[in-house]
């Protein structure tokens, strides 16, 4: 299972508390991502001039970047209270009409995992977010009738991490869609500097560098990694994080320099063994590995073409030259012409 990785950049339980101590809640506190903060803040100033609720917004990208961070900073810059809710936990059309029905003028609704919403509330939505208004049948066979219910101005923050497994009307319905990327590893410092600031853990450069490299460039491993190395350092060493302790624990988690860990390996190695190094299907990769190809294709995928060590070409993945090296396996001659 992927969640019991020491990688995996999904939220694991004993990571709930320690990412709300180390969230940031206003935006120049939220490090990275600068495009995405330079548009919002131009649309929310406009936005609170002209008295009006922000358009909707929709953040997708990869587990442990930020999105739930960014909704919930939004909703503070522009003082709006914020509901949170999640695709899968609204289950029938009563639930999001009395939700809708509850919400207040310029308030934000957070709807975590959007993509897993089912069709019939999906189409509640629509008018709801277009027109703010409320469609509800009354009675039922030949009497039926349509009421239409206006809603308060609100506003919808959608997180997703599969954004290709949002229908396209509800994609439309966003009047700003912003995809997260991966952090460098600058940025993964200045978070982990933050963090070990609040905590009161002694950060030197070189370890910040050490936990930084091996972070798969996401904040929310990054800030494991350091607990994970203060955890360590307490135990063996004075309390001072320095890079040989540094190094140890990190070891200790069967990590590589470049965050890879057993199954990013193990994925590589099936595509170069079993598939002559692509070009190959997910779904073929996912059987070969035994994972869920949604599994590949939200975590570990996005994070091996960050690095270039998979590329996707029209007719499946092929590992590049960068994946065979950092392997330590020769470069087969034919690759240039995979890639073609
Ligand atoms: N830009 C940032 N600056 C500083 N810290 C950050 C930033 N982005 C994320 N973090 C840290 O990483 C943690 C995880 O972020 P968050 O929960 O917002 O990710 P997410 O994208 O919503 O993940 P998921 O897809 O699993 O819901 C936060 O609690 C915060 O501590
Ligand atoms: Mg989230």
């Amino acid at each position: 299972m992927p969640d019991e990785r020491i990688i995996t950049a999904k939220e694991k339980p004993d990571d709930k508390t320690w990412d709300l101590t180390l969230r940031p809640t206003q935006l120049k506190e939220y490090f990275g991502q600068q495009k995405i903060k330079d548009n919002l803040e131009i649309f929310m100033k406009a936005a609170k001039q002209r008295h009006e609720p922000i358009e909707h917004v929709l953040l997708y990208g990869p587990p442990g970047l930020g999105k739930t961070t960014l909704a919930h900073i939004i909703a503070r810059e522009m003082g709006a209270n914020i509901r949170v809710t999640s695709g899968p936990a609204i289950e029938r059309a009563g639930d999001l009409a009395a939700i809708l029905t509850n919400m207040e003028d310029g308030g934000i609704l957070f709807i975590d995992e959007i993509h897993r919403l089912n069709r019939v509330i999906e189409e509640i939505l629509y008018p709801a977010m277009e027109d703010y208004a409320l469609d509800v049948i009354i009675g039922k066979g030949p009497s039926a009738r349509t009421l239409r219910l206006d809603l308060p101005k609100f506003t919808i923050i959608g997180a997703t991490t599969r954004f290709n497994l949002l229908s396209s009307p509800l994609r439309d319905r966003f009047g700003s869609i912003y995809r997260l990327d991966y952090y460098n590893q600058n940025e993964i410092k200045q978070i982990l500097n933050r963090s070990s600031r609040i905590l009161a853990i002694d950060l030197i450069e070189e370890a910040a560098q050490m936990i930084a490299q091996r972070s798969r460039l996401t904040p929310r491993i990054a800030n494991r990694f350091l607990k994970r190395v203060r955890d360590y350092v307490q135990v063996k060493g004075d309390g001072i994080i320095n890079s040989k302790l540094a190094q140890e624990a990190l070891e200790l988690m069967d990590v590589d320099i470049r965050g890879l860990d057993a199954l990013d390996r193990k994925i590589l190695e099936a595509i170069i063994e079993k598939f002559k190094g692509g070009p190959v299907g997910v779904g073929s990769i996912a059987a070969a590995v035994q994972e869920e190809e949604g599994t590949i294709e939200e975590i570990y995928e996005p994070y091996l073409m960050q690095l270039g060590f998979l590329i996707r070409t029209p007719r499946g993945r092929v590992v590049s030259e960068l994946g065979y090296r950092h392997l330590g396996l020769d470069v087969p001659s034919e690759l240039q012409s995979k890639l073609l």
